[in-house]
């Protein structure tokens, strides 16, 4: 007869092994959100350091080593910080700032970084939160340089050259003013405006830095106050040309080196044979497919500039121009603005290392990654039902980030979150209020004067659309002065900053 077995001693080590998963699976619970906590703060200091390698590369020349600010204005500061969302210092930095000297820098707006890079900026960005300064309590030493140019670009429209008077505005930098009024006044005066008189409130437009840049203008006036213009017939020119007067006229692209048009451009060039001188000879520089992303420290723009999409200055829809466009940089070489560029421009026609053949291949490649935009006169650019010209705004640098909230205050009810649209205008021929991103494509213009101003139409001067009964309408904002010319501009080029050319 078999031994009765005893399992006594089995179900009691089963038993024990089982409670002993359980206590250990009662600990891996508990210990779970420390580990996931632990994960994300890892991921979050990756993405940091990366950051960091990224504005030390590209942003440290404006931004200044520690994010102080220098031409461009502090990051690393408390109220900016607290003040602005993760989203929008992403949108910034991708988008730029359009008629300042801030690039674009995604590649979704022409720019050398992908969504990932701009991340990891805005991480890094945002980590100096907990020890950023209070700069706005700090008095801020101005360059009345900088706020001469400030003057010229911003003020004069309505105060005159050097604040001596205007049409629209008193002079400003007159004996009276200057011996009766200390800088406290005049900071008071610009930064809060008089908006019923027709003098705008600059302390939402213009950064505390410029602010200061404008009071230690009005210093060098009390120094040596400016003469009014002996002959008043004469409207009033800005003195001082500046980049940030990028609207008024588009300046194609040109190599820092001289020389006119080579041999290349009687020739016929081959785009297959192109992309091989590409690979051989451009690559490097200007990334496979001439997509950018290479660096160039110590150039202002930190990188080499990309070929895919490229300049748009320097496309032109008659190929002949846009051909000697390139030719001119490929023949006689380029040296990119910046204190100490590493890469330069070859002069690949005066060194002779590619023959004219060569040259007009790798143009007819270079062409063929940025088509010019089909000449179709018959396009009607889209236009307001109400009449009128253009308005001030246009005249002014508007502000992407001061524009991104006018359009939330006053646009998004009807035109969408960020201008997508899908709002309902019942009784319109279209059933639905426009988008405004994308917006209708007979409003971009390359040249960025005409685009603002086919914005400026619908914005001063307001439109009904088509239809039976549309219920809603576009106010007219200038004309009714429900935004001032400044506001008009900054939502300009938020909206210019959505749809790029
Ligand atoms: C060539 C100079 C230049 C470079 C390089 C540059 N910026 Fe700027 N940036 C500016 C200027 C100028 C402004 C302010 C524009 C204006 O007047 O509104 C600005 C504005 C900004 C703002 C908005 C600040 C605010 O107060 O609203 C952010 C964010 C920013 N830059 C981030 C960056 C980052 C990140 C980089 C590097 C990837 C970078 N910038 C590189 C010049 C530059
Ligand atoms: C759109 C036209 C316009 C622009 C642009 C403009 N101003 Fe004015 N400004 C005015 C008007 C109009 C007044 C007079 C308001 C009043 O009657 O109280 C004025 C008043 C002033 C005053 C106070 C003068 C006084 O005697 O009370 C100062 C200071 C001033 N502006 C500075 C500036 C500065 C600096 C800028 C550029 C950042 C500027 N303004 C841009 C229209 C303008
Ligand atoms: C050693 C690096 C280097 C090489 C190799 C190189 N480039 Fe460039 N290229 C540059 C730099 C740097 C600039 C910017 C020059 C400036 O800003 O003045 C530039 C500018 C240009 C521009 C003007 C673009 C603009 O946005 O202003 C064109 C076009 C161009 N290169 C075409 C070519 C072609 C075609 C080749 C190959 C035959 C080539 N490059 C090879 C460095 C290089
Ligand atoms: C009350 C609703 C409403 C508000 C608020 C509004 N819009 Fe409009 N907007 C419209 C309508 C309706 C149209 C179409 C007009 C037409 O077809 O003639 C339009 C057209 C436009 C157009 C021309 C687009 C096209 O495709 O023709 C632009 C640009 C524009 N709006 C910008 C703005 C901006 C910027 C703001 C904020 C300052 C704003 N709108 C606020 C209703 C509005």
């Amino acid at each position: 007869m078999r031994l009765k077995e005893n399992y006594t001693r089995y179900i009691g080590t089963a038993f024990i092994l089982t409670l002993a998963v359980l206590v250990l699976f009662q600990v891996y619970i508990f210990r779970e959100p420390a580990r996931i906590a632990g994960v994300e703060a890892q991921d979050k200091s990756i993405a940091v350091n990366a950051g960091q390698e990224l504005f030390k590369k590209n942003c440290t020349l404006c931004h200044g080593d520690t994010g102080e600010g220098d031409i461009g204005p502090a990051l690393n500061d408390m109220t900016f910080l607290k003040n602005t969302a993760d989203d929008t210092i992403f949108s910034v930095i991708s988008s730029g700032i359009p008629g300042t000297q801030m690039p674009a820098w995604n590649q979704s707006h022409g720019g050398p970084l992908t969504d990932q890079n701009v991340t990891q900026l805005v991480a890094f960005i945002r980590a100096w939160q907990d020890t950023a300064p209070d700069r706005s309590a700090q008095p801020l030493k101005g360059d009345p340089n900088a706020g001469q140019l400030i003057f010229a670009n911003i003020c004069f429209v309505c105060h005159g050259d050097n604040g001596t008077g205007g049409d629209r505005a008193p002079a400003i930098s007159d004996a009276q003013h200057l011996n009766q009024f200390d800088n406290a006044w005049y900071q008071d005066a610009i930064k809060k405006g008089r908006p019923s008189k027709g003098m705008p409130t600059w302390g939402t437009v213009l950064s505390p830095q410029q602010i200061a840049d404008l009071l230690a203008l009005v210093d060098t006036w009390r120094q040596s106050p400016p003469t009014p213009a002996v002959t008043p017939t004469i409207t009033p020119t800005p003195t001082i040309t500046s980049t940030a007067e990028q609207t008024s006229t588009v300046e194609v692209a040109r190599p820092s080196n001289p020389g006119g048009p080579g041999p290349a451009l009687t020739l016929t060039g081959d785009v297959k044979a192109g992309a091989q001188v590409f690979v051989a000879d451009c690559q490097k520089c200007h990334g496979d497919q001439g997509v950018g992303n290479v660096a160039n420290p110590g150039s202002t723009d930190g990188t080499i500039p990309p070929l895919n999409p490229i300049d748009s200055t320097l496309i032109d829809a008659d190929p002949k121009v846009y051909a000697t466009n390139l030719d001119l940089f490929i023949e006689h070489g380029s040296t990119p603005e910046g204190p100490n560029p590493k890469e330069k421009m070859p002069a690949w026609g005066d060194q002779k290392k590619l023959a004219p053949q060569q040259i007009a291949d790798v143009i007819a490649y270079v062409m063929s990654l940025n088509p010019a935009p089909a000449i179709t006169p018959t396009v009607e650019v889209a236009r307001p039902s109400n009449p009128g010209g253009p308005g001030t705004a246009i005249a002014l640098t508007g502000s992407v980030t001061a524009g991104a909230q006018i359009f939330t205050d006053s646009c998004q009810k009807c035109h969408g979150d960020q201008g997508v649209g899908n709002v309902a205008n019942p009784g319109s021929a279209d059933g639905t209020i426009p988008p405004l991103n994308p917006i209708d494509s007979t409003l971009i213009d390359v040249d960025p004067k005409v685009y603002a101003t086919n914005l400026d139409l619908f914005l001063e001067h307001g439109s009904t659309p088509e239809g039976p009964n549309p219920k809603e309408t576009m106010p007219a904002w200038g004309d009714t002065q429900k935004l001032t010319p400044q506001q008009i501009a900054d939502v300009i080029a938020y909206v210019m900053s959505l749809n790029k050319p």
